[in-house]
């Protein structure tokens, strides 16, 4: 075949078959570059979160997140301690402590009970601006002398103080200063109260601040399960635990909503699990179904409590149960590993709460997803 060359052109002159193959090339060399831009990279993050986009490599190539990428990632088995795993590979133990609602949640009232939880073993602390006590538990961790990779730090973005992506971007700093802390393990946004849009706003934050390494995991609390879904339909992101209230007598719309996370692979971590410091403190006495299971099983009504949490989570739910006493304090730790039967779960969650007990107050009826609502009102 003769291929002749126009001297001042570019370009071959061809025969029509050849420009054919010519230009087959040029589409095939098209697509090949389309699918690699187009592609997230399949690079493994060294934090184990989900893997970078294309975009987020370029920037971490340019040194913009590559402070996130240095932040130690330790294997954390928590020395064979129940543990939740969470759909980005974290483990997060599954026995943590709450630092919130009581008289003694703040100053050196939680400090010492911080301390007292972390030295009988326990490594998740669970705080959020709220609760106005991040430097009081900044404090226990310096004395306990443990190193920070043994810890698990839980902390939360309050939407009664942070109301849009800039002010969030700046209140997750002004947490990690206030705890002397460079990273948080879980940083969630407390309740979806401000509206769909800014609720979403407050998400994109904390997709950015993991990204900065400011927080290895990001969740929501309070979210039903339409509110979840809200978030992932505007960013492509999933959280990865939903801190809801958990017990047996918790309504049927929120066993709705944990059913859901966990089904979609959204761990769980269950708050007021006792039945939350107001109620206990008016002197509410178990239940006697609660102290009967308790008796058959060598625990304790807490205990009980715990691990019923654990049990009907399928081991992807967390406790956090809050304490100013000690001994308190070593028993929720130490729940030992027992299985209530079928017909025990069904007594337990039959039975009447203890007297007071459960704040129905606390919106299961407006996050019900039965009822196909938001805290946002309908879904449109
Ligand atoms: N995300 C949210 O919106 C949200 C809402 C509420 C709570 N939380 C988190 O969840 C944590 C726990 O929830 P909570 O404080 O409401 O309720 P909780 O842990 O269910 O109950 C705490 C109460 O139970 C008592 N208690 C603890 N261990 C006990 C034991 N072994 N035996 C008998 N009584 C025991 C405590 O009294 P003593 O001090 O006498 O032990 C305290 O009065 C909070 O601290 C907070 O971190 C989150």
């Amino acid at each position: 075949m003769r291929r002749d060359v126009h001297r001042r052109g570019r370009y071959p002159t061809t025969s029509s078959r050849d420009k054919v193959v010519f230009l087959s090339l040029i589409a095939v060399f098209g697509m090949m570059v389309l699918l690699i831009v187009g592609k997230p990279s399949s690079r493994p993050s060294p934090l184990g979160a989900p893997p970078l986009t294309v975009a987020q490599a370029a920037d971490a190539a340019a040194g913009t997140i590559a402070a996130a990428r240095t932040t130690p990632a330790p294997e954390k088995e928590w020395g064979g301690a129940e543990v939740v795993a969470l759909s980005s590979g974290f483990t997060m133990p599954a026995f943590g402590y709450g630092t919130c609602c009581r008289p003694s949640a703040r100053g050196r009232a939680v400090t010492a009970s911080t301390l007292a939880y972390l030295k009988a073993g326990g490594k998740l602390i669970d705080t959020a601006m709220a609760y106005a006590n991040h430097a009081n538990i900044g404090t226990a961790i310096k004395y306990s002398g443990l190193d920070r990779a043994e810890l698990w730090l839980t902390s939360k973005i309050s939407p009664n103080m942070v109301k849009s992506y800039d002010e969030c971007l700046a209140a997750v700093p002004s947490i990690l200063d206030e705890i002397g802390t460079e990273y948080l393990d879980l940083l969630l946004i407390h309740t979806p109260k401000l509206g769909k849009d800014r609720t979403v706003d407050l998400w994109r934050c904390l997709i950015e601040a993991r990204a900065r390494g400011q927080a290895r995991a990001i969740g929501v609390s309070n979210f039903n399960w339409l509110e979840v879904e809200a978030l992932e339909a505007a960013t492509g992101v999933l959280p990865d635990v939903n801190q809801v209230q958990l017990h047996p007598w918790t309504p049927k719309g929120w066993r709705g909503v944990v059913d859901a996370c966990l089904r979609r692979g959204v761990a769980v971590t269950a708050y007021t699990s006792l039945g939350g410091s107001r109620f206990r403190k008016a002197g509410s006495p178990w239940g006697e179904a609660l102290a009967g299971l308790a008796a058959a099983h060598g625990a304790t009504p807490a205990q009980v409590l715990l691990r019923w949490a654990r049990q009907v989570g399928g081991g992807r739910v967390a406790v956090i149960p809050g304490s100013s006493s000690d001994e308190h304090i070593r028993e929720n730790l130490r729940c030992p590993a027992f299985e209530l039967s079928a017909a025990e779960l069904a007594v337990l969650e039959a039975s009447p709460p203890p007297h007071g007990w459960f704040d129905a107050a606390r919106g299961p009826a407006k996050y019900d997803d039965a009822a196909a609502t938001t805290a946002w009102g309908p879904r449109k």
